[in-house]
This record gives C-alpha cells, sequence and structure tokens, in this order.
C-alpha cells in the first residue's frame, strides 16, 4: 500500500511512523508533513486544508490511503473530496466532522440521542448568554462553538466570572474560531480520560484509551495548552472502562449516527468526564488526540495501515491490528513561553534517535541540510514502553534527559509530573 498521511505534528509523525511499520505499508507520504516524517518518506509541499492539491497529487502518485491527521483537513472538507475522486481515506466527511467542529451540533445530537454530557445552553448574542446566566448556580463553563485550537473553552467559577468571559468576547467580537455562537455549560466533576474508537459508518468499537495532561504546569498549573503529556492505558479507571464506554455513548452515538444517515469513517475521540455515576462526554473529536496518538500507537502490535485502511473501506477488520498490554508514557518539549506565543528555533539535532522501546516524534518542523527548525510551541514528544507504568515512565523521562542535552537548545521545558500517579 501506498499511503499519505495528512498534517505535520507530533500526532501525524506518530501515525507515520506506525503505518511506516507495517507489513503491507510500501510507501509513505506526508503533506505537509514534518522533520520526523520526511526521515522516512515523502513530504509534500501542500498545506494540510488544500483538499484539491491533496486529491490531485494523490491520485498521480496512486495512493491507496489517506489517513487525515488534524480537525482542520476534516472541518476544511478534504474527505469529502478526496472520497469523491475515488480514495479510500481514513477520517470523517466534513459533515461527520461536525461533532468536533460544532459544539452546538454535537451538543444537541448528543441530546437528541441520549448519551450523557453536561446540561447546556446555547445562545448567539450576549442578550440571551446574561438572560441564562441570571438564572445559572455554580460554575459554568463558556465554549466557543468552532474550531479554536484549545483556545475556546474558559472553566468559570461562577455567573459573574462567565459574563466576564463573554463580555469580552461579544464586546470585541472576539469570539475564539469566530462566529457569534456560544455553549455555556455545567461544570462536570470527576477525572478526564480519552478513549479511541474506530468507524467504519457500520460498526464502532473502543480500541484504546489514554490521558492527557492539558495545562501547562507540574501540578495542573498554568494556561490550558494542546497536552503536555499522556500515558496509556489510564490508570486507576473501572476494569470494564470500555464495557461501559461502549454501552452509554458509542451504542447510542452509532444510533443516532445510522438514524440520520450522517456517515462516519475514521477514529473517534471521546473526551470524557468520569465521575461516580460513570463517564459523560466532555467533547467528541473526529481524529487522534495529540499527544494521545503518540502514546497510543507505540501500543499497537499487528498491521495497523491494513486496520485503518479496512475501516477506511467499511469493512472494519480488528483482528489486523490491536494495542498490547504494555505501557507507554509520552512528555512533550515545549518552547518555554508556550502556550502564550512560540519561539522560533534553528539548528536542532536532526538525530533524536533513542533506546529500543523510546522514540522522539517532531511536531511541526522542517528538516534540511541535516538540521531541524521548528517554529516552536510543542517541539517533541518523548515516549518510551514499559512493562508497567511506572518503567515506562522512567524510561521516557531518562530519554528526555538524553535529548534535551543533545538537541543543542537550552529553550525547551517539560512537564516533571506526567504518568505520575498520587
Ligand atoms: P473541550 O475543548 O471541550 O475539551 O474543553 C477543554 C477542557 O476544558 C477539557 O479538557 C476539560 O478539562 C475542560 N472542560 C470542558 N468542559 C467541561 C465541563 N463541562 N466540565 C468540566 N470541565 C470541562
Ligand atoms: N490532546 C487533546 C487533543 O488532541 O485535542
Amino acid at each position: 500500500m501506498r499511503v499519505l498521511v495528512v498534517g505535520n505534528g507530533a500526532r501525524e509523525d506518530a501515525l507515520s511512523w506506525r503505518i511506516a511499520q507495517s507489513p503491507s505499508c510500501e510507501a509513505i507520504f506526508a503533506a505537509p508533513g514534518n522533520a520526523g516524517t520526511a526521515s522516512r518518506g515523502e513530504n509534500w509541499d501542500i498545506a494540510a486544508t488544500d483538499g484539491k492539491r491533496l486529491t490531485q497529487r494523490a491520485l498521480a502518485e496512486h495512493v491507496d490511503l489517506v489517513v487525515l491527521g488534524p480537525e482542520t483537513a476534516i472541518a476544511a472538507g478534504v474527505g469529502d473530496r478526496m472520497r469523491d475522486a475515488g480514495l479510500a481515506v481514513f477520517g470523517p466527511n466534513r459533515s461527520g466532522g461536525r461533532l468536533e467542529s460544532s459544539k452546538i451540533f454535537a451538543k444537541r445530537f448528543m441530546e437528541r440521542h441520549g448519551i450523557p454530557t453536561a446540561r447546556a445552553a446555547v445562545v448567539h448574542s450576549f442578550d440571551a448568554a446574561r438572560k441564562a446566566l441570571d438564572e445559572w448556580s455554580g460554575a459554568v463553563v463558556v465554549k466557543a462553538d468552532g474550531l479554536a485550537a484549545g483556545k475556546g473553552v474558559v472553566v468559570a467559577a461562577g455567573a459573574g466570572a462567565a459574563r466576564d468571559v463573554l463580555t469580552a468576547w461579544y464586546g470585541h467580537n472576539a469570539i475564539p474560531g469566530g462566529g457569534s455562537d456560544v455553549v455555556l455549560e455545567e461544570r462536570l466533576e470527576g477525572r478526564e480520560v480519552s478513549v479511541f474508537a474506530l468507524c467504519d459508518g457500520r460498526a464502532i468499537v473502543p480500541i484504546g484509551s489514554a490521558c492527557d495532561y492539558k495545562r501547562a504546569g507540574d501540578g495542573d498549573t498554568g494556561p490550558n495548552t494542546g497536552g503536555m503529556g499522556a500515558y496509556s492505558p489510564p490508570a486507576g479507571f473501572p476494569d470494564d472502562l470500555d464495557d461501559m464506554v461502549r454501552e452509554r455513548i458509542l451504542a447510542p452515538l452509532l444510533r443516532g449516527l445510522l438514524a440520520e444517515a450522517e456517515e462516519y469513517v475514521g477514529v473517534l475521540y471521546c473526551g470524557l468526564m468520569w465521575g461516580v455515576d460513570g463517564p459523560r462526554v466532555i467533547e467528541f473529536n473526529a481524529r487522534f488526540g495529540d499527544p494521545e496518538a503518540q502514546v497510543l500507537l507505540p501500543r499497537f502490535a499487528g498491521d495497523f495501515a491494513a486496520l485503518l485502511k479496512s475501516v477506511a473501506d467499511g469493512a472494519m477488520d480488528l483482528s489486523l491490528a490491536r494495542v498490547s498490554n504494555r505501557h507507554c508514557v509520552g512528555v512533550v518539549l515545549a518552547t518555554q513561553d508556550y502556550p502564550r506565543s512560540n519561539t522560533a528555533l534553528v539548528g536542532l539535532n536532526a538525530d533524536v534517535s533513542l533506546a529500543e522501546g523510546c522514540r522522539a516524534f517532531w511536531g511541526g518542523s522542517q528538516l534540511s541540510d541535516g538540521s531541524v527548525s521548528t517554529g516552536g510551541g510543542r517541539v517533541l514528544t518523548v515516549t518510551a514502553l514499559g512493562d508497567d507504568l511506572a518503567e515506562a515512565r522512567a524510561r521516557a523521562y531518562a530519554s528526555v534527559k538524553e535529548l534535551a542535552g543533545r538537541l543543542g537548545t537550552d529553550a525547551l521545558t517539560y512537564r516533571t509530573d506526567i504518568a505520575q500517579l498520587p
């Protein structure tokens, strides 16, 4: 198989690596790709959202499978265009992608189909928001409707603080992601966990789960980020986590998709809050998580590319590859000012090879003349496998220290408490 991975982050580096390891993969391409994907296949200089050029090039290169990494590609309709041209695509069309790209669509869908989630009010103006808040008691989670790269959600302690957020958003016509639509919802209590399910349009099955660390600083302090680290499998959740998610979330979701003739092909990321009464959905994403993919994919054994192709073909065959019971920990190395701003770095050592079972994935970056340049932000995810969580964690941090000395920069920082259990 000739496989194209669309996107340029560490998630896409991990996808490209796992796919390239698959017995059925003959050639791997990435668009636009990064320093990691460049080391194992050709990078095409085409934006992840440029459906037209991606389709032309994929047809010309006889690509057998396209894997959509980022939500921006899905929301731009890259999947629709490529499917229309006859390509096999892993990743939903724009319409199914609304489970992620519109929080209002997702909330209404969950309400229609009895999927447990936070109670919410949808508002389209500041006046309507103020009215809803007049009757609110307790904390309020304020969410912009559209895609906002993690910047569209504020957890406010009460109605007053929520009003301040909305005054700023509506007053400056600056709702993250654009538009004028906002969801106000109750704050859920519990522990967060991300569950990944494959859907071929007919069946939906959980394939693995992970815990992500969203805050910038140790001890869950500082601003929200795209994710500073992750580990898989999650610790401290019920043994029947997958069964409960299947029964309470995935089964009604699939019934809803079928009833509404909403075709969904790809991975569904369920961001869950696990409380005393079990899981409730915080959000859906229409793609793998970043950095969750970096800790999930090293655990896969078998022919991962063939598994994704079977999903894209509408005939999912889970015997092709499955998650092992090994543990994986991933630590993100980011520039010190992330997420407030991004400092570009040049001349980084391109050799990020590590001991067996340990692997570093590049975020957005370019490889040229043997060194790496990056726009900053989340630069690398360093991952390690182990027979238990403690071993994986120790190996991941040993690798982080080794790489930090080798990269040729002291501009990177990382959390020291990823996968450290209380
Ligand atoms: P989202 O983009 O919807 O995943 O929200 C980003 C983060 O905000 C989540 O990972 C949670 O940590 C937090 N969050 C969002 N909605 C809620 C909620 N209803 N209750 C508690 N925390 C929430
Ligand atoms: N790690 C969170 C996300 O990928 O959205």
